[in-house]
């Protein structure tokens, strides 16, 4: 195992009804002035209430203000937050919290409200561009951040990160700092009951691919770390399909929330190299044509997985047999390994995902831009790396794979 740090203060309140605490966890950690950001309603102009957004339609948003209100914390509230969440409205949302001196940032929504509210909370007390941190810049210093979480899938709940789309060329990169990593967040199964299946069996694809991408390492003898991902992947497995016939099964739901912090907080994924490649391929795609993330997911897993079993063929064999119950082929390793890639591909399948680029919008023709803007943009070197460097050629194979 290799050496590591992990520090994950968050205070999480997880169950029903937990989102009334959310004033009195805004002052327990020293917010007086709040900025509340949320999805999917347009930004407010000339005074108007912004509309719109689950959290609108749900009532989420009065309750959760009606907390803050109970608890004497003031407020101010900036909507408009889209799935893959845009630089401009972060610019927007900095500009405002310095006008309007806010010291909290809280997020209510999913990955992509809270990737927003990351940003902004990192850019109001960073005198350059925020931008600097999606470049690569360690994020040192935010506001701090909390979190209502309404799907369970980035995981940015509990998480270090935050991933943004830069309008300007369309491309989405990634930041990370422990600053950023909220100091509460407040996770109710049942605020996740009104969406959409679709929206469902994406966060579950996610968060099997975190599961997955911290499985793929070149770490040896990790032991602790397998088994967890390997608990995990089971659970998701045995809830995600009671959960997609039954939305409003709330205990299967409790145990994908959970399951979903877990799996990217990154207690199953310390000590050990990971890959992400498979994220690094799908954000091009969430990008460009502005699918859902998990969806992007579903359709890039199976190509790299098939791509690079070869790197370590015992290591797919392995996750295939604990996992999907294939039978150990030990002569030939090989052929456990693709069935167990097989049974990732059938497995999300059965619960709605694409399996192919056309159904994300994808087309041959976008290839080579796909692969120019993965392994050069942003000052990239021609290649990404992880469980295995991928150069130009190689993304260029995997993205054919998925036609
Ligand atoms: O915007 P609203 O109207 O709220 O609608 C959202 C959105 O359309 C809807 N939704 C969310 N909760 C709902 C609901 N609809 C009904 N009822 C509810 N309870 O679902 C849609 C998707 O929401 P979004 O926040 O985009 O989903 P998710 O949590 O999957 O976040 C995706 C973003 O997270 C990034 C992804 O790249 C993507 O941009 N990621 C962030 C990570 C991190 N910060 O650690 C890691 C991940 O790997 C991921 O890359
Ligand atoms: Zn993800």
């Amino acid at each position: 195992m290799n050496n590591f740090d992990f520090y994950s203060p968050t205070y999480f309140a997880f169950g029903k009804d937990r989102e009334q605490d959310v004033g009195a966890l805004i002052k327990r950690f020293g917010g007086t002035k709040v900025l509340i950001h949320y999805g999917g309603g347009s930004a407010p102009s000339g005074g108007s209430a912004p509309s719109g957004g689950s959290v609108v339609r749900s009532g989420l948003l009065d309750r959760v203000k009606a907390s803050l209100d109970g608890a004497g914390v003031s407020w101010l509230a900036l909507g408009g937050v889209k799935p893959n969440p845009r630089s401009g409205l972060v610019r927007e949302g900095i500009e405002l919290c310095r006008r309007e001196g806010v010291d909290f940032v809280l997020a209510v929504g999913g990955g992509s409200t809270i990737d927003s509210s990351k940003a902004i909370a990192a850019g109001t007390v960073y005198d350059g561009d925020f931008w600097d941190f999606y470049s690569g810049k360690y994020i040192e210093k935010a506001l701090p951040v909390g979190t209502v979480l309404t799907i369970a899938a980035a995981g940015s709940e509990g998480s270090p990160d935050s991933v943004i789309t830069n309008e300007d060329g369309m491309f989405k990169r990634g930041a990370t700092g422990d600053a950023i990593r909220p100091r509460f967040s407040i996770l109710n199964p049942a605020l996740t009951q009104t969406l959409p299946p679709y929206q469902t069996a994406c966060g579950i694809t996610d968060i099997m691919a975190h599961l997955y991408e911290r499985y793929l390492t070149n770490t040896k003898e990790v032991e602790v770390t397998d088994r967890l991902i390997e608990a995990l992947l089971l659970t998701m497995i045995h809830e995600g399909p009671r959960v997609i016939e039954n939305p409003d099964n709330y205990e299967a739901r409790a145990n994908i929330m959970w399951a979903g912090m877990m799996a990217h907080n990154n207690s199953c994924g310390v000590g050990r190299s990971q890959d992400w490649n498979s994220h690094n391929i799908e954000h091009e795609l969430s990008a460009l044509y502005d699918c859902a993330h998990g969806a992007g997911l579903a359709v890039t897993m199976p190509a790299v997985f098939s791509y690079v079993m070869d790197h370590d063929v015992m290591r797919f064999a392995q996750v295939a047999a604990r996992v999907w119950g294939c039978q150990m082929d030990f002569a030939h390793p090989e052929v456990t390994a693709k069935a167990g890639i097989e049974a990732l591909r059938c497995f999300l399948k059965s619960i709605g995902m694409p399996g192919s680029l056309g159904e994300l919008g994808g087309k041959a023709e976008d290839i080579p831009k796909l692969v120019d803007v993965l392994c050069n943009g942003d000052g990239r070197p021609g290649s990404i790396t992880g469980f295995v460097t991928l150069n130009e050629d190689d993304c260029a194979a995997i993205y054919r794979m998925m036609l």
